[in-house]
């Protein structure tokens, strides 16, 4: 089922989502959900904060990726009650989107590699070192589950230029090819 996802200025997307716990009901249909809405909606990652549910689930799909970056090939996750360990001290800055922010793409500087320790759909526990694009997705929907959006990485100076843009964002003034629900202001 295709789901609609929120837009930015939502306080669904401002919450820190909670643990999913073990045996949680509609596990299974909720990641099947997440998946279709992802696909549909053309993106590379969902986070369940995006679809309105407070939950520590992303899903990533990173494989159309793998001609720049070969280590995406497969990179097909879903990630539930993650958290990341570890940061290198070095950073990267690489152009970001989200589907929950249409329209607008920045600059965003994050880690080049992380430590991730999560739990896969299948209840088994995992852990992993990602760098180069993995680790900008992970990062990226790591920080849906925390209520952050990437805007909020971005300069006071940035973020000004772009507030007659997100205030239009959050306004409904654009088009998407997906089902979305607006901040109500
Ligand atoms: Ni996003």
């Amino acid at each position: 089922m295709l789901l609609p996802i929120y837009i930015y200025g939502h306080p669904a997307l401002r919450q820190p989502a909670v643990d999913v716990a073990p045996g949680h009901e509609g596990l299974a249909q909720l990641l099947q959900d997440m998946w279709d809405t992802m696909y549909q909606a053309d993106g590379i990652g969902l986070a369940a904060p995006q679809i309105g549910k407070n939950l520590r689930i992303f899903v990533i799909d990173g494989s159309s990726f793998a001609e720049n970056d070969p280590a995406c090939e497969g990179f097909k996750r879903v990630f539930i009650n993650a958290r990341i360990t570890e940061r290198s001290p070095d950073r990267v800055t690489m152009n970001e989107g989200c589907l929950s922010v249409p329209g607008i793409h920045e600059e965003v500087s994050r880690p080049e590699r992380v430590t991730i320790a999560y739990k896969d759909e299948n209840g088994e526990d995992r852990v992993e070192i990602l760098d180069g694009m993995r680790a900008r997705i992970v990062q990226h929907e790591y920080d849906h589950i925390e209520g952050i959006t990437f805007i909020d990485h971005l300069s006071p100076l940035k973020k000004r230029l772009l507030k007659s843009k997100l205030a239009a964002l959050t306004a409904g003034k654009f088009h998407k090819n997906y089902r979305v629900v607006l901040p109500e202001n």
